[in-house]
């Protein structure tokens, strides 16, 4: 299994390129489904999900072509046979949940395995069936499987109780070929469901409010193919503005969109990191002395959950006490004992890690036990004194391209082994 070796000391410097965002190509794979066409992705990100996504659906008789050389995917869904996407594979991903919406909307049914995914806490996926009901779909789950049937599915008004992000594109996807309207109210706001909002117009469907709390769907009877190239990925970016602030360094960002960064960007400035935005490229200035900070995670504009195992290991390098409060995944909190192997003084109580900066980490082997918690270890051996080996890293894999080479160009000393 690949591991990743950091030798850490050294400063960053020089640019890094940012890949268009797992959370928006995940979504936009599954409602090419929806098209029953053609759809082409531009500029889309090389990731270990991305083949899994695509693997499920091949798995139901889509073609799809991943082209490495040119980073473009190519699917058509025309010959879609089944609406029972390979179990294996399904429990591989938790976004293969995903799938659900649009083979309801173009099939009527659909039988999936309840998915698996990054283990951070039970993420229940209530919210999304409950959408599913109200738009007229019978939902029944038993034997490890979630089932839908619906005949027709017939616009509603749906409210969900918490903004899911996923919840609120499946009901998306579900709702563009339903009869009559649909409003999403308490919609999660994320820029990746605006750019499924896009993408979903772009093949015909009438979606209006998406990347806002309330997101109306007016049902349309045909829908077809179109190429499509999505956002930058915002958690990406605010990873490698984390990895110049933790080696104290100065680097250049390109492939960001201030707006959906805002709410990194306003902690890290308030840590004392200066950040200049020059059109699609961030200047990243950490050369100065930085402050503790407290961070609530919160949905989109709020501060994502996904930059806060990133955001805690730069707080372990930084003098003082910082609190991070998690309130979206109460079991997001697994990275913490493998940083405190590496010398990170942090304590849990309940929801909060309270962060006492200290002098220096002293390198060894941690693994990485989600997505987000490896790029962190990774962030951390950047600063250990010796080696820090990351294990696991096939989590990293599933929403990072090439991060060691990515970093290898900024200067770290850092190889892939296995
Ligand atoms: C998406 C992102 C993930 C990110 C998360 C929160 C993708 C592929 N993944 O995951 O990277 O960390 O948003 O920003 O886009 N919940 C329920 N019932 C439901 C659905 C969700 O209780 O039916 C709860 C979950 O358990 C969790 C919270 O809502 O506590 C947030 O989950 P949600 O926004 O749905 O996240 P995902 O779509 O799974």
């Amino acid at each position: 299994m690949d591991k990743i070796v950091v030798r850490g000391g050294n400063k960053l410097e020089g640019e890094v390129n940012i890949s268009s965002a797992k959370n928006s190509v995940l979504p936009i794979i599954a409602a090419s489904i929806l098209s029953g066409d053609k759809c082409v992705i531009d500029n889309a990100p090389m990731l270990e999900d991305v083949n899994v996504i695509g693997e499920i659906l091949k798995s139901i008789s889509a073609k799809v072509d991943i082209n490495r050389d040119n980073n473009k995917i190519i699917i058509d869904t025309s010959s879609i046979a089944n609406c029972e996407p390979d179990s294996e594979l399904v429990k591989k991903m938790r976004a293969s949940f995903l799938l659900m919406g649009p083979m309801m909307s173009r099939f009527g049914s659909f039988k999936i395995s309840l998915p698996g995914g990054c283990n951070i806490g039970t993420r229940p996926i209530d919210l999304h069936l409950k959408g599913f009901t109200a738009l007229g779909a019978k939902v029944t789950i038993g034997h490890g499987y979630v089932k839908g049937v619906a005949d027709r599915l017939i616009g509603n008004n749906i409210y969900l109780d918490f903004p899911s992000v996923g919840a609120t594109e499946n009901l998306m996807m579900a709702a563009v070929m339903a009869e009559g309207e649909t409003t999403i109210e308490n919609a999660a706001a994320e820029p990746e469901i605006e750019d499924l909002g896009k993408f979903l117009n772009e093949i015909g469907a009438n979606v209006i409010g998406a990347g806002t709390d309330t997101v109306r769907i007016i049902g349309v009877k045909k829908l077809k193919g179109t190429t499509h190239r999505p956002i930058y990925d915002r958690i990406e970016a605010g990873t490698f503005m984390a990895s110049a602030a933790i080696t104290r360094s100065k680097i250049k960002i390109n492939g960001v969109i201030e707006e959906h960064l805002k709410p990194i960007i306003a902690k890290l400035t308030e840590m004392g990191v200066d950040i200049k935005i020059e059109g699609e490229s961030a200047i990243v200035d950490a050369t100065k002395e930085l402050k503790p900070i407290d961070i609530k995670t919160m949905p989109y504009p709020g501060f994502p959950t996904d930059m806060q195992a990133q955001i805690m290991a730069i707080l372990c390098s930084v003098k003082g006490t910082s609190v991070i409060t998690e309130t979206i995944f109460e079991n997001r909190f697994m990275h913490v004992s493998e940083m405190k192997r590496l010398g990170c003084n942090i304590k849990i109580d309940g929801r909060s890690a309270v962060i006492e900066g200290v002098d220096n980490l002293t390198g060894t082997q941690v693994k990485a036990t989600d997505l987000r918690a490896g790029a962190a270890l990774i962030l951390c051996g950047l600063i250990a004194e010796g080696c820090t080996e990351v294990t696991d890293i096939y989590h990293v894999d599933r929403g990072y391209v090439k991060i060691e080479d990515k970093f290898k160009n900024l200067g770290a000393d850092i190889k892939r082994t296995n």
